[in-house]
């Protein structure tokens, strides 16, 4: 199992874009992840498809947007031709999920799912051979920088048990206070991806995530 780490672009410096994102890059990270919040959905705003088009005119990484917004569908387009590679909209936001997904899928990026810490684990199985990825929110969505909550660790097992019973390939992100302790943990769990804000922008970015990519499965 590959662990891929993924700096979220919100803990960056707004005022010098293009050369956080340089450092990301060369500081080893596998991708970037790439928070939307609308203020609505979430009580927060943070960027749209014009900055997501910046970043991607400053790297040729995968970019990994998170789309923390109501009806996402509408919005699709717009990020596809930014140079989003993968969507992930929230369980929470929006009726049509299933035509959502599809219609990522068809604008040939990956295809991603969150759950919100409140939704129970029985809402994922039904989903997880329309993904590429699930992404277990480990905080309530909408701001960097808060607590890890270890009740998620349950869900994140229970996703991978129903993954590996029906032999998907579908893979597990894990997002919000992740740091080298809490990684481990959601690693053991069964999650394979790392998105990671405050704890990497603070400090060696280099060495924190080699130490994420040093994590084994126990
Ligand atoms: C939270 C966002 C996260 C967040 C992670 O709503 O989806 O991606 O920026 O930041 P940290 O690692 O600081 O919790
Ligand atoms: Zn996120």
């Amino acid at each position: 199992m590959k662990i891929e780490v993924a700096p979220s672009i919100i803990s960056a410096d707004f005022a010098n874009l293009a050369s956080e994102v340089k450092r990301i890059e060369e500081n080893g990270a596998d991708l970037i992840h790439v928070d939307v919040m609308d203020g609505h959905f979430v009580p927060n705003i943070t960027l749209g498809p014009a900055v997501a088009a910046a970043i991607r005119r400053s790297t040729k990484m995968f970019l990994d947007v998170h789309l923390m917004i109501y009806n996402p569908f509408d919005y699709i387009e717009r990020f596809a031709e930014a140079g989003a590679n993968r969507i992930q909209i929230h369980f929470e936001a929006t009726e049509d999920i299933e035509d959502t997904l599809k219609y990522i899928r068809k604008c040939n990026m990956e295809v991603g799912l969150v759950f919100s810490p409140p939704t129970s684990h029985e809402m994922i199985p039904k989903y997880l051979d329309l993904c590429d990825t699930v992404l277990i929110m480990t905080v309530n969505p909408g701001f960097g920088g808060q607590s890890f909550m270890p009740e998620m660790l349950e869900k994140i097992a229970f996703t991978k048990a129903c993954i590996d019973a029906r032999g998907l390939k579908t893979r597990i992100e894990v997002d919000g206070g992740i740091n080298q302790e809490t990684a481990q943990k959601c690693i053991d769990a069964g999650a394979e991806i790392l998105v990671a804000g405050n704890y990497l922008f603070a400090g060696d970015m280099k060495e924190k995530i080699k130490g994420f990519h040093d994590i084994k499965r126990s």
